[in-house]
């Protein structure tokens, strides 16, 4: 894993950005898997200031909520909406999101994973949760899961229950899974703030194990980690 080491979140944010710019310019029908949360928000304003052509491209969310659709609006199909495809020029055929409310998720995940076989993902971007997670792949996550339906453990729960209103975060969510993840052509994870300075310590110098789902990154034939000072501030 190659890793860029920035000053703070606004280098951060404008590195990820252009590194997006230049695989698009490369291929511009280019797949790309993206996640929400706070980290990418600033590579999302950046994207959209630079005003790319996304017309031939075509965009998968990582994850969701089980129970939420886009018009929720904590769900991650909603958050996507505002921060990015509405600002953009996405092709709504080329679109593809969750349905957090089908009443068959275990299908909705299937039908998910064979878009994404059909496709082929180019570049997926991730962040990194406190406890390794990248998309909703929990610690304890198979190297060899597939997109499906998940629990989520008591740690993403409270970490984002700060976006729910009335704390209430759903017990389990639909994501890409890891081997999906690692079937992408590219990886670039983003790592921001002293919060994920130990995830990130772990990821660069611990073991590559089922505890910490982003380790499997570092088995990623052309992964990048984007990193900023205070995440990066326990590195050797
Ligand atoms: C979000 C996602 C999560 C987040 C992770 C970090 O779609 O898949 O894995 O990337 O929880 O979240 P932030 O960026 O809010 O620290």
């Amino acid at each position: 894993m190659i890793i860029i080491k920035v000053k703070d979140y606004s280098e951060l944010s404008r590195k990820a950005a252009s590194l997006v710019a230049e695989e698009l310019a490369k291929k511009p029908d280019l797949a790309l898997c993206l996640p929400t949360g706070a980290t990418p928000l600033g590579m999302y304003e950046q994207l959209t200031d630079k005003n790319l052509d996304f017309s031939k491209a075509t965009m998968f969310l990582l994850d969701e909520y089980a129970g939420l659709g886009v018009d929720d609006e904590e769900s991650f199909a909603c958050y996507m909406c505002l921060n990015f495809l509405d600002l953009v020029n996405f092709r709504k055929e080329n679109v593809f999101m969750f349905n957090g409310k089908a009443a068959d998720l275990d299908k909705e995940c299937e039908d998910y994973e064979k878009k994404i076989e059909e496709k082929k993902i180019d570049l997926a971007i991730l962040g990194i949760g406190k406890n390794g997670h990248v998309g909703f792949n929990e610690p304890g996550s198979s190297f060899s899961s597939q997109t499906r339906v998940v629990s989520l453990s008591e740690q993403t729960r409270e970490s984002n229950a700060k976006y729910f209103e009335k704390g209430e975060v759903p017990s389990k969510a639909l994501t890409v899974g890891l081997k999906t993840i690692m079937g992408a052509k590219k990886i670039i994870l983003l790592a921001s703030g002293a919060e994920k300075a130990e995830v990130i310590k772990q990821l660069v110098e611990g073991e590559i194990s089922y505890q910490l789902p982003a380790s499997v990154i570092n088995t990623h034939k052309d992964a990048v980690l984007v990193v900023d000072r205070a995440a990066s501030k326990l590195l050797k």
